[in-house]
């Protein structure tokens, strides 16, 4: 998987990627990250890379011949495409902006399925508006909240595709059984020891009793899920005995409209 970051804070992007299961990844050839200083390709001698917005506002926003040369130079690169010229499709290239798509785990997944990806991160107010409009890209955002820059989100996003990779975290089972891919949030953990200051770990877990460790854990899951976020539940793949359990503590069933029958709907007198 080969990831383009267009910044102009390189030093962002490169120090993070180092540590840990990205920087290991890298060094064994799994993912490479190539970080382009968009102010190389700056057009005047001060390396200018933002402007004044035309019809006023506060905030400079992103000068779009910088942005566009440096993104052409990235695609044209050899380390692109392993140096093709393209004659399939171009890479996606991802502007990353508080305005764009949310980031979620099934947009991760999608990525994921693309050999490589061009991040542009912006900075100041935004980028300009051409940027988007001439490669076809997608804004993506990686939460309600308004960061300085888009290095931080890039990050997140190599990091969230990266594990998908066969080979970047240790076993693939831990991904599959990942909070959220598997649609519930995770059930709690505990290591050793058995008992710290009075709090005891739940004696099921101990119990060796893997049929019933199982129960447990899954039940932690949907209960955390429904405490936490509800609205995952919608989508989750629930099995009766899930529903049951749910229901159990105050989870309400929504009916399903199509099966109702006339007779049940407001207004009809039957
Ligand atoms: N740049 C600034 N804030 C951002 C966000 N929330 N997501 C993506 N890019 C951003």
């Amino acid at each position: 998987m080969r990831f383009h970051v267009l910044t102009l804070f390189p030093e962002a992007i490169e120090g993070p990627l180092q540590a840990s299961m990205l920087g290991q990844a890298q060094r064994r050839g799994l993912i490479s990250v190539t970080v382009t200083d968009i102010r190389d390709y700056t057009h005047d001698a001060h390396g200018t890379a933002d402007d004044y917005q035309f019809g006023g506002g506060p905030g400079m926003v992103m000068k779009p011949e910088p942005v566009i040369e440096a993104v052409e130079s990235a695609i044209a690169s050899k380390s692109c495409c392993s140096g093709t010229s393209h004659a399939n499709a171009p890479p996606p290239i991802l502007i990353m902006s508080p305005q764009g798509d949310a980031l979620d785990q099934r947009l991760v997944e999608e990525l994921a399925q693309t050999p490589e990806i061009v991040l542009v991160c912006g900075h100041y107010a935004g980028v300009d508006e051409r940027v988007k409009e001439y490669f076809g890209a997608r804004e993506v955002s990686i939460g309600d909240y308004v960061l300085t820059g888009g290095e931080l989100p890039a990050l997140v996003l190599i990091d969230a595709i990266s594990r998908l990779v066969p080979g970047v975290v240790g076993s693939m089972e831990n991904v599959v059984q990942d909070s959220i891919t598997s649609g519930l949030l995770q059930h709690p953990l505990y290591t050793r020891p058995a008992e710290y200051r009075g709090m005891a770990v739940p004696e099921v877990i101990l119990s060796g009793h893997h049929g019933e460790i199982e129960r447990w854990r899954r039940r932690e899951s949907l209960r955390r899920t429904l405490e936490k976020r509800p609205d995952l539940l919608q989508a989750a793949d629930l099995s009766p005995g899930d529903l049951d359990y749910l229901e159990s503590i105050g989870y309400m069933r929504l009916r399903c409209t199509t099966e109702q029958p006339q007779s049940d709907l407001p207004g009809h007198e039957g």
